[in-house]
Parts: structure tokens; sequence; C-alpha cells
């Protein structure tokens, strides 16, 4: 069974429980960071929960939602091996993990529905990567990583 991570702040909260039950139908088991509510908390917190799961190997791929979905991709990003994907609909859902295996995508809440969310997350967990030449440019960007380290 596929692990999931999902993490959201207060902006993100509301698409929460739609990803969560759409990742369950698809057979996946999700492991939820939070936030568990709609009190204002600091997006890098979770976007950094999520992160770290997915690259610890923990988790397989991970969800993450904020207001926009940006602020918490940006956070998420900051650790080694991750790629965070922010996604507003369904051919970037697809795209991404097609081209740049993004291992979680980015959601905003206040941009998309709870219904798009769900065909989002269905088009991105559904997908596959398709290597070849993807994976050269996906080397480039490792390689970036590696010179900051
Ligand atoms: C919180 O108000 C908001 O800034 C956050 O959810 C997100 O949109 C940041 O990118």
């Amino acid at each position: 069974m596929v692990k999931v991570a999902v993490g959201c702040d207060h902006g993100g909260f509301v698409l929460k429980e739609s990803v969560v039950s759409t990742l369950k139908l698809l057979g996946a088991e999700v492991v939820d960071f939070g936030c568990f509510d709609e009190s204002s908390v600091d997006y890098p917190a979770y976007g950094e929960k999520v992160a770290r799961a997915v690259a610890s190997g923990e988790c397989e791929c991970g969800v993450i939602m904020c207001g926009t979905g940006i602020g918490i991709s940006i956070a998420a990003n900051k650790v080694k091996g991750i790629r965070a994907a922010v996604v507003t609909n369904t051919y970037m859902a697809k795209l991404t993990k097609n081209h740049n295996n993004a291992n979680i995508i980015a959601l905003g809440g206040r941009v998309i529905t709870p219904q798009e969310a769900e065909e989002i997350v269905k088009a991105w967990f559904t997908a596959e990567y398709e290597g070849g030449r993807h994976q050269r440019r996906l080397d480039m960007i490792a390689k970036i990583e590696e010179d900051r380290q």
C-alpha cells in the first residue's frame, strides 16, 4: 500500500478532507501531519513535516495545502530530494508526474475547490513518470541541490 503524507495550514484546511478521502479511495495509506482545524498556523512547519517524511522514505509521496499552495511548496522544496509542484488543474497534475516526477503536489484552498482537488489528486496519483529525457533534467536539478549543500 502506497503511504502518502498530507499536511496543510489553515488556508489549505478546506481541501484536506477531500484530499484524504480521495487518496484512500485510490488505495493509499494516509499519514496526516496536520493542521487539524482552521486556527492560524505557519505553513513552513507543515511543508517541512511532509517533505521530511517523503525525503526519508517514511512516505512515498505527499500532498500539501495552503491558501495558494505556493508558500508551503517553497518550504517543502528546501528539503533535499523534494520536487514539490503547485498544481491548479488536472493537466498540470498529470504532466508534473509524467515529466517532473513530482513527489509532492501543492494545492491552494483559496484557488481551487475541494472537488477540483479530488480530480487533481486522482490525475497525479494515477499518472506515471516517463523517465527517458526527463531523467537527465531531474539529474540536473539534483546537481543544483548538491552544489548548495
Ligand atoms: C496564510 O494566510 C497564507 O499566507 C498561506 O496559506 C499561503 O497562501 C501562503 O503561501
